[in-house]
């Protein structure tokens, strides 16, 4: 398999680009705009059509590429099906599966840091968005935001997955690059609360201040990314 993580320094944003092998078929997770060119050129190295591209939620920190992608490449725009994004394509439900020729990737509709927010698996890779973090998880303030809807996602969802599962997220600020279920559990200091209560709280309780750009980010994302 062919599995690319590459990282946007601007906005600390990773993008996934995944491929059964060269020559073949390829997705991309949450491209970021300006680095679109980047990406071009690795489907031309490696000889890879690209076919569908995903955004896991209606980004605030940058903007998408899925747009640009689509007209250089003619591949498939896709999202979860929450998503107020009216130009996208495919809009897939909770557990419906996308297909990339062997490869298969479950959608799961982990709403909370917005409330249009999907990770998506692929056997034991779990692509989380901004969901789950590594020792972190993402902001509830904003966006249809809510900490409880954030505290089911990640409990009753995410953390159910097994252990081992690989943890790729949509953000790092600190240069951490994969993380796993079991490690989260055990590390994340966002994570270790009783109950859902505690979690609401400690998230009410953040005061972080808000993406630079905020609003042109996100009307332009519910383009996906066209101006
Ligand atoms: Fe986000």
């Amino acid at each position: 398999m062919i599995f690319k993580q590459l990282f946007d320094q601007k906005s600390s944003t990773y993008t996934y680009l995944i491929a059964s092998s060269k020559g073949r078929e390829a997705l991309i997770i949450d491209p970021v705009l300006e680095n679109v060119n980047d990406y071009v050129n690795i489907l031309k190295e490696l000889d890879l059509k690209l076919v569908k591209v995903i955004d896991t939620h209606i980004h605030a920190d940058h903007v998408t590429g899925a747009s640009k992608l689509k007209n250089i490449t003619k591949c498939s725009t896709i999202m979860g099906d929450h998503s107020p994004a009216d130009s996208v394509e495919i809009k897939v439900k909770d557990d419906e599966y996308i297909y990339l020729e062997n490869l298969k990737i479950r959608a799961m509709y982990t709403p909370g840091h917005t409330s249009d927010s999907y990770s998506f698996l692929m056997n034991d890779y779990l692509f989380s968005g901004d969901t789950l973090l590594i020792n972190g998880t993402g902001r509830t303030d904003f966006q249809n935001g809510n900490a409880k809807d954030a505290y089911n996602s990640i409990f009753n969802k995410l953390l159910k997955l097994p252990d081992k599962t690989f943890l790729y997220p949509a953000h790092d600020y600190k240069g951490e690059k994969v993380s796993t279920i079991g490690k989260e559990k055990k590390f994340n200091p966002r994570l270790q609360v009783d109950n859902m209560d505690q979690y609401v709280e400690l998230m009410n309780n953040l005061n972080l201040q808000k993406p630079k750009e905020l609003d042109t980010n996100i009307n332009r994302n519910l383009k996906l990314g066209s101006e």
